[in-house]
């Protein structure tokens, strides 16, 4: 299998293709996942809730997401790795650069960051000095303490809000952007707004790339998961079979399915 690259995700999405990503925390999953032909392996600041045990991602810091970057990319031989700056690691330029720089060193092919518009200047800051940048808009669950709640974001006029954000996101030298709990509707438009590659989750199907997080996609999740997850090792007999199956399942268009989607 070829190696991944942000180009080969360009390609696929000129191509019309669509690619997987799921996220990862160790070197034993990093290579299952490489097995199964998944294109991207995002280390997520998720990690604080289902490995930590915290109701948020904001206590996650900056040194979790380096150990586990490491431990990934230990694992990786063919996958793009991105890596999440955790809440408040942007809190000045200087800073970012600092935290995105040790991200990258651990392993990470490029890093995600959460926000809107406002993210422009960090963005190009990066870009500059060779560290990718995929933007994380919609919901933010860092910023879940403003947001009231983890709710659909972009109804109504704020969806044109987001697919501006989107473009000016681009423009300011993002790679990806994801775009986590949106309508369907509003997935395909800022799909069709960029040329950069889109990944969703719970954005409908329409975005060039989908992704879930590892543990909602093998079932292990403690509590209530989100309308958007779905268990794949419900009808798999193993965990290779499972991510196998989700990777097939994006290739194919089947998933998400309409039952996991916003209207
Ligand atoms: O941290 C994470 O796992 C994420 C996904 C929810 C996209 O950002």
């Amino acid at each position: 299998m070829k190696v991944v690259t942000l180009n080969t995700l360009k390609e696929l999405k000129a191509a019309g293709e669509k690619f997987s990503v799921v996220t990862c925390y160790d070197a034993a999953f990093s290579q299952r996942i490489n097995e199964a032909g998944i294109e991207v392996m995002l280390v997520g600041d998720s990690l604080g809730m289902v490995l930590q045990g915290h109701d948020s991602t904001l206590p996650v810091t900056l040194d979790d997401m380096v150990y586990h970057t490491r431990a990934v990319k230990a694992g990786n031989s063919r996958s793009l790795i991105m890596a999440d700056l955790p809440f408040m690691s942007d809190a000045s330029l200087p800073i970012l650069l600092e935290n995105s720089a040790r991200l990258m060193r651990a392993g990470a092919h490029l890093v995600k960051i959460e926000g809107d518009a406002w993210l422009a200047e960090g963005i190009s800051h990066l870009t500059r000095r060779g560290i990718p940048v995929c933007a994380h808009l919609g919901l933010t669950p860092q910023t879940v303490n403003q947001l009231g709640g983890y709710k659909v974001q972009g109804r109504g006029e704020a969806g044109q809000a987001l697919i501006k954000s989107a473009q000016e996101l681009e423009a300011a030298g993002a790679s990806l952007l994801l775009l986590e709990c949106v309508p369907t509707e509003l997935g395909r438009a800022v799909t069709e707004a960029v040329d950069c590659p889109v990944i969703g989750i719970g954005a409908g199907p329409d975005t060039d790339g989908q992704v879930l997080v590892l543990h909602d996609l093998l079932g292990i999740t403690p509590g209530k998961t989100a309308k958007f997850v779905k268990n794949f090792m419900q009808d798999s007999q193993s965990i290779p079979d499972a991510l196998a199956a989700y990777h097939q399942a994006v290739k194919n268009n089947d998933f998400p399915a309409p039952e996991h989607c916003f209207q």
